[in-house]
């Protein structure tokens, strides 16, 4: 029988299990599509954001007491990153009349992937920016996310070359409009 997943959102006490979750994920569910070295790039630019958690924007997905995998949203203008990625961060708040809302730093623990863990927590994300106000989302996708980013209806702005002082990431902008205040099934 498929798992019975539940959502909450994540506390501070969360935070150290959901950095677990990120370097399984980071680690694990790139390796199709990314070289070893991006995957280590990649991390520079990957993992927790603890603005999202503070801000009561970021959910975790469980089942049976175990933590399959977490995602969030941001009414605030950094796109993507992690606390540790300090030149993406910008925390001047978005107006949901005219900028898109972020969808942010989703990840399923490898043993839990093509589950259903990632479509659900963007339409959590999804209704949670649209009960705001917002009338789009926006992201910066890894390649191992444009198969959901797909699936789920948002489509490619433009392909980006994220630098680092350890390689280079290939990442892809998307977005996806909204309807006006929807409700998750
Ligand atoms: C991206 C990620 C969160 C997807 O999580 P997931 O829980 O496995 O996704 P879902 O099970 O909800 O997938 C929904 C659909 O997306 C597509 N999809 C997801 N992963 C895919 C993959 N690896 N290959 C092809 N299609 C994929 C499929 O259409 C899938 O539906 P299906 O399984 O019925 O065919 C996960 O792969 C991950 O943690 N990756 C590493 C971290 C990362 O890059 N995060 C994205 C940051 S932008």
């Amino acid at each position: 029988m498929a798992a019975p997943f539940e959502s909450r959102l994540a506390t501070e006490a969360d935070l150290a299990a959901l950095a677990v979750i990120m370097d399984l994920a980071i680690g694990e569910l790139q390796k199709g599509f990314l070289s070893p070295e991006e995957i280590a790039a990649s991390r520079q630019v990957m993992g927790l954001d603890t603005q999202l958690v503070a801000d009561r924007t970021y959910f975790v997905i469980e089942t049976r007491g175990q933590i399959a995998g977490c995602g969030g949203w941001s009414r605030r203008a950094t796109l993507y990153g992690g606390d540790h990625s300090v030149a993406l961060r910008n925390a001047a708040l978005l107006d949901p009349a005219t900028d898109p809302a972020r969808v942010r730093a989703m990840y399923t623990r490898p043993d839990f992937a093509r589950q259903g863990v990632g479509r659900m927590i963007l339409k959590l994300c999804e209704a949670a920016a649209a009960a705001e106000g917002f009338r789009a989302v926006q992201l910066m996708a890894t390649l191992s996310g444009e198969p959901l980013y797909r699936a789920c209806g948002y489509q490619e702005i433009e392909r980006v070359i994220s630098e680092t002082d350890i390689g280079a990431v290939p990442l892809i902008l998307m977005s996806k409009s909204l309807p006006p205040a929807f409700a998750v099934d």
